[in-house]
């Protein structure tokens, strides 16, 4: 690499400012319902990460003091700075359920989800929903601005108008929230498709708070290209952590360097596993359903193995897939010859 371009890498690792709150890098966790729980967001944190979401939480679950919601809070002294993310469309619930949020468990954020796509959430005007009525989601963050201590920020997808999307952006930078995350991709897209990062960067130049730039940051070329493409304060990776948590070194490096960090060995990402399965256990957070679907991702991308992820699907209760695990870690010799 030529000099010009290692200066121009350095200048772009930024230290995000997000009202009064300072971090101390620009690459965040992104908020993940029923996958980014405590265990997931401290193994994100050790690698790197400057901030972690919670995963989404109902406001009128928070409400009706539903444990299972509030519960979905918790968050450990190690993993700050940590957003609590809140979803909900009538301003007065969202008001009372941040204010006890943010009194149980003080977060150093508290993120509004305007962006959430799934039918059951869209049917009941929340998520995504909101994106049609700039009202609502101004009156929301006037009101929660004007209650909460800490700063409030918002997720937001694009529409397939720039100027609208664009506008809407105005509407939440004006409302009084501290900054803006987006996903690069409209409503209608899903999780597929191409991130529109022309519409990001048209944000990213109309308003003045930091914006998070998301979707699809899977190594440390897209992510260098994101940057400088959008000139955004900073990057959110979601699915590219979940098995590989280590991505936010490799990022981070990259970005800071110019240069490539090896990816982790096959051993080490059964060890990550492993811290995984035991930060579930301290926080009594074991669940089949997510031991089973982690343990699959932290073997991802590993042809030879295909078969030890059918049998870690066809596992019947958490001790099996534990057990099966255990048994690749012994079986490592024979099974890692063809990766590493
Ligand atoms: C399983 C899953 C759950 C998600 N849950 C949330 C959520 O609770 N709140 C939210 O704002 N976005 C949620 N998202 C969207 C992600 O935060 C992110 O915007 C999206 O996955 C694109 O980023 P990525 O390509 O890095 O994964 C979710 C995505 C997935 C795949």
């Amino acid at each position: 690499m030529v000099w010009t371009e290692k200066l121009f890498l350095i200048s772009i690792i930024k230290r995000m400012k997000i009202g009064k709150l300072v971090l101390q890098g620009s690459l965040v966790l992104a908020p993940m319902s029923r996958v980014t729980n405590l265990p997931l967001r401290l193994l994100c944190k050790k690698y790197g990460a400057s901030m972690v979401y919670s995963e989404m939480i109902s406001s009128e679950a928070v409400v009706r003091e539903n444990p299972k919601s509030i519960a979905r809070g918790l968050i450990a002294q190690e993993e700050r700075p940590v957003a609590i993310q809140l979803m909900g469309s009538d301003p007065d619930t969202m008001q009372r359920s941040a204010l006890s949020l943010e009194k149980i468990y003080r977060p150093e954020i508290i993120d509004l989800n305007f962006g959430c796509p799934a039918q059951d959430v869209v049917r009941s005007g929340c998520g995504a929903a909101l994106l049609k009525d700039t009202g609502i989601i101004r009156d929301i963050i006037e009101l929660l601005t004007g209650s909460l201590d800490v700063p409030v920020t918002a997720k937001m997808r694009i529409l397939d108008s720039i100027d609208m999307t664009v506008e809407i952006a105005r509407t939440i930078e004006k409302a009084g929230a501290s900054a803006i995350t987006v996903h690069g991709r409209t409503q209608k897209q899903g999780y597929s498709g191409k991130v529109n990062l022309e519409t990001i960067k048209a944000i990213k130049s109309a308003i003045s708070i930091p914006v998070i730039a998301n979707g699809d940051i899977r190594d440390e070329k897209i992510a260098s290209h994101v940057l400088d493409y959008t000139q955004c304060d900073g990057l959110m990776i979601g699915r590219a952590a979940v098995g590989d948590p280590y991505i936010f070194r490799r990022i981070s490096h990259y970005i800071e360097t110019g240069e490539m960090l090896p990816h982790r060995t096959f051993d080490e990402r059964l060890d990550d596993f492993f811290e995984y399965a035991k930060l579930c256990r301290r926080y009594e957070m074991l669940a089949y359903s997510d031991i089973k679907i982690k343990a699959q991702r932290f073997l991802k991308n590993r042809a030879d193995i295909k078969s030890v992820r059918e049998r870690v699907n066809g596992a019947m209760d958490i001790d099996s897939i534990l057990e099966i695990m255990v048994e690749v870690r012994a079986a490592k010799g024979t099974l890692q010859k063809s990766q590493e």
